[in-house]
């Protein structure tokens, strides 16, 4: 497929997150499976503590800071994506610092960015806002929330949200 400027797009999603329990993942292990789409996990470079205490306190700081953690070497958008699912946890009431790096690095411009993450309940965030400040110039929708790992409806939720943003129709996706 070509976008307007005659470049080669793909046409399968990427599908990009970021989990530090497995919740996350899980959301996007299903989105691929949905999408058919090619999914793929960060990772800092310098692992998360396992405490939960430490564990908080360096979210905080790195969350008040703005810090963009270094990240293993991966995923670079090797291929010309126009649609990208974005997920994280909720930490803190933003996104995880990892998949912020990750936003930061790479150049999204005139990407459809679909974010999701997953949160327990507790300090609400505003995805779509934190990714569209570090995404100026792409066309970041609404986010997906998604409460823990989604449990047994999990399909059904994203089936819905996909169907919503008009990517399920839209696309040559096949519907898993
Ligand atoms: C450091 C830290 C901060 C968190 N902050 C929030 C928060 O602000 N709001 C919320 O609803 N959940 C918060 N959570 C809960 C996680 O978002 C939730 O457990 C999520 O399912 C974890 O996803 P994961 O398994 O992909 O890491 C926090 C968890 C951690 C470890």
């Amino acid at each position: 497929m070509k976008n307007n400027e005659g470049k080669l797009e793909c046409d399968r999603p990427l599908i990009i997150s970021y989990s530090y329990s497995g919740n996350t993942h899980r959301i996007a292990q299903t989105i691929q499976r949905l999408t058919n789409g090619d999914w793929s996990e960060i990772y800092p470079w310098q692992p998360y503590p396992m405490a939960f205490p430490e564990l908080l306190e360096q979210v905080k700081r790195e969350v008040q800071s703005g810090c963009k953690p270094q990240l293993l070497p991966g995923f670079n958008l090797p291929k010309p994506y126009q649609v990208i699912f974005i997920g994280s946890p909720n930490w803190c009431g933003t996104i995880a610092p990892p998949l912020a790096s990750w936003l930061y690095r790479n150049d999204l411009s005139g990407k459809i960015l679909l974010p999701f993450y997953s949160h327990c309940g507790g300090v609400p965030c505003d995805f779509r806002r934190d990714i569209f400040r570090l995404c100026p110039r792409a066309d970041v929708r609404e986010a997906l929330s998604v409460i823990g790992d989604g449990g047994e409806a999990l399909s059904e939720i994203l089936r819905k949200w996909l169907i919503q943003t008009g990517i399920m129709e839209s696309r040559a996706f096949h519907a898993g």
